[in-house]
C-alpha cells in the first residue's frame, strides 16, 4: 500500500468514526446523566387533614435515573393551620437522614437514630441535628394538597 493510499484510508476512517461515533455516544451516554428534578405529588383533600396536628402522608412515585426507573417511597409531615395555611416538613432528619416521627403528646419530632428532637416549627432542640427540618414546597389545587418532592 502506498503512503498516499494509507493516509487517505486513515483520514476517511477517522472522519467516518467521528461522524457516526459522536451522535452514537451522545445517544448512549446522555440518558444516564439525566435525572428528573422532582414531582408534584397529590396527597388528596386538604379537608382530610386532622386539624392542629401533624399528619403523616405517605407517597410513592417512579423516578427515572439514567437507564433505570425505580420507586421512591417515603412520607412527609403536614399540618393544616388557620387561614388555609399548611405547613409541610420533610420526614428526613437534618443530621444523617433518618426519618423523624411526630410525637403528639410532647409536640416534638423525634429522630430514633441519634435521639435528635425538633419542635413543631421544625427547629432542632436537642441531639446532634443543627439544622431545621426541610420545609417542602406545596400548593392547594382543586382542594387537594400538592407537594413538590425533589428526587
Ligand atoms: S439522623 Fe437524626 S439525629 Fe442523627
Amino acid at each position: 500500500m502506498s503512503r498516499r493510499k494509507f493516509l487517505k484510508t486513515a483520514i476517511l476512517t477517522g472522519c467516518t468514526a467521528l461522524v457516526t461515533g459522536i451522535p452514537l455516544a451522545t445517544y448512549v451516554i446522555l440518558p444516564s446523566l439525566k435525572q428528573e428534578p422532582g414531582n408534584w405529588i397529590d396527597f388528596g383533600s386538604v379537608e382530610d387533614l386532622e386539624p392542629d396536628n401533624f399528619n403523616m402522608l405517605s407517597y410513592e412515585f417512579m423516578v427515572k435515573d439514567g437507564w433505570i426507573t425505580l420507586p421512591q417511597r417515603g412520607f412527609v409531615w403536614a399540618k393544616a393551620e388557620a387561614k388555609q395555611q399548611i405547613k409541610i416538613f420533610s420526614s428526613t432528619c437534618s443530621h444523617l437522614a433518618c426519618n423523624v416521627i411526630w410525637q403528639k403528646e410532647t409536640r416534638e419530632f423525634v429522630c430514633p437514630c441519634h435521639s435528635g428532637r425538633f419542635d413543631a416549627q421544625g427547629q432542632p432542640i436537642a441531639g446532634p441535628p443543627s439544622r431545621p427540618l426541610t420545609v417542602l414546597e406545596h400548593k392547594v389545587a382543586d382542594g387537594n394538597l400538592m407537594v413538590f418532592m425533589k428526587v
